[in-house]
């Protein structure tokens, strides 16, 4: 079978414009493709322990085969990486190591490490630039692209952040082939959400080459990230800094948020776990209200479930909180305002919308129901 066809995805933001390069084997030219976008040859990568291990000697060896230096600095993995601590310990390093506001410093990670890293770049000098690397589904598919970057904090995820556009996005499906399947399925939550949000015909297909994509279908790869990020693209570029549409980007995150606060940001729940059980329960709050209908929360349900998913809140281990504790963290979203909670719900497969108008007692009802054994 041939491999693949490199495809290119543009995010439109004028002079901040920049490109997505979606393919198989990338890494192993990223010094070409980074070399126009500097202007002295000395870059700084961050990333984790798991990715160096994996990543990071094929990344330096083609940036040394272009010619350019790199500093790197290897964080601990894990959502606990993203706190202020790490921040100021990156921030401090890069200082020391003399990045300058004409540099470009590399993300090469997860969702994690790009957030984090991004968000570095954003106050670093009042800003410098910075190119992301994603090496999961997850980051190729959504945290890498759209120039969100944050660290979290004890009152919530992501609650401390910027908006902070990368200049180049390389995102080489080969990588995918070392991410833990349970971290893959995670990611491909993401993906489904795209369909979910926007586009049946989309889920359609997923439903279709999901179960083939998750396997390892390199082409099936491909097609899901590059439609993906395409949604992604056209979203951002209709709405930076989320004044309207780009909240639909976050359907099942309101939920999902609130159930990893819930759980300590520990192993028992990944993000896209979070997002797979919101999804249900936005459509089930949809249904609950008349708009979706039952059926269509069953068949989310159904092919999220045949990839291996969690879609209900008691599949989580050892749950030791209840709706109440649920609530008040969707309380603290940041899509909160006026203190009403904005939701993302679906009318249907392919069409979702944001609203702060929720009855309570449905949600509290479609909440206990998730959560019941
Ligand atoms: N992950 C949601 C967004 O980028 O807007």
């Amino acid at each position: 079978m041939n491999a693949p066809q490199e495809q290119l995805v543009n995010v439109a933001l004028g002079d901040r414009s920049y490109p997505i390069h979606i393919g198989p084997g990338l890494l192993a030219g990223l010094g070409n493709r980074l070399a126009p976008f500097l202007k002295r040859n000395r870059v700084a990568l961050v990333t984790d322990s798991h990715v160096a291990a994996l990543h990071l000697a094929a990344a330096e060896q083609s940036l040394r085969a272009a010619d350019v230096a790199c500093v790197t600095q290897i964080l601990p993995p894990g959502e606990q990486t993203k706190n202020f601590a790490t921040l100021e310990r990156v921030l401090d390093w890069l200082l020391a190591e003399k990045i300058e506001r004409g540099d470009l410093i590399l993300a090469l990670g997860g969702g994690v490490i790009g957030d984090l890293t991004g968000f570095a770049a954003a106050i670093l000098r009042r800003g410098v630039d910075f190119a992301q690397i994603p090496t999961t589904l997850l980051a190729q598919v959504d945290s890498s692209v759209g120039g969100k970057t944050a660290i979290n904090s004890p009152h919530g995820k992501n609650l401390i952040g910027a908006f902070h556009q990368p200049r180049i996005v390389l995102a080489d499906i080969s990588l995918l082939d070392s991410l833990p399947r349970r971290e893959l399925r995670a990611g491909y939550a993401e993906v489904v959400k795209y369909g979910l949000l926007g586009d049946a015909a989309f889920f359609d297909w997923l439903e279709q080459h999901g179960a083939a994509l998750c396997a390892g279908d390199l082409p099936a790869r491909v097609e899901a990230v590059t439609r993906s990020c395409r949604a992604k693209a056209r979203i951002v570029a209709a709405d930076e800094r989320e004044a309207g549409q780009r909240a639909l980007l976050n359907l099942g995150h309101t939920f999902g948020h609130a159930l990893e606060q819930a759980t300590n940001y520990d192993a028992r729940l990944l993000h896209g776990e979070g997002v797979a059980i919101g999804m249900c329960l936005a459509f089930e709050l949809s249904a609950a209200m008349g708009m979706a209908t039952g059926q269509e929360a069953g068949r989310v349900k159904q092919h999220l479930s045949a990839i291996g998913l969690p879609v209900r809140a008691a599949q989580i281990d050892a749950v030791d909180f209840d709706a109440d504790t649920l609530l008040a963290g969707m309380a603290q979203d940041k899509k909160v305002a006026d203190g009403r909670i904005n939701f993302i719900l679906p009318r249907a497969i392919g069409d979702s919308f944001v609203t702060d108008q929720v009855d309570l007692s449905l949600l509290r009802q479609v909440l206990e129901a998730s959560l019941a054994r």
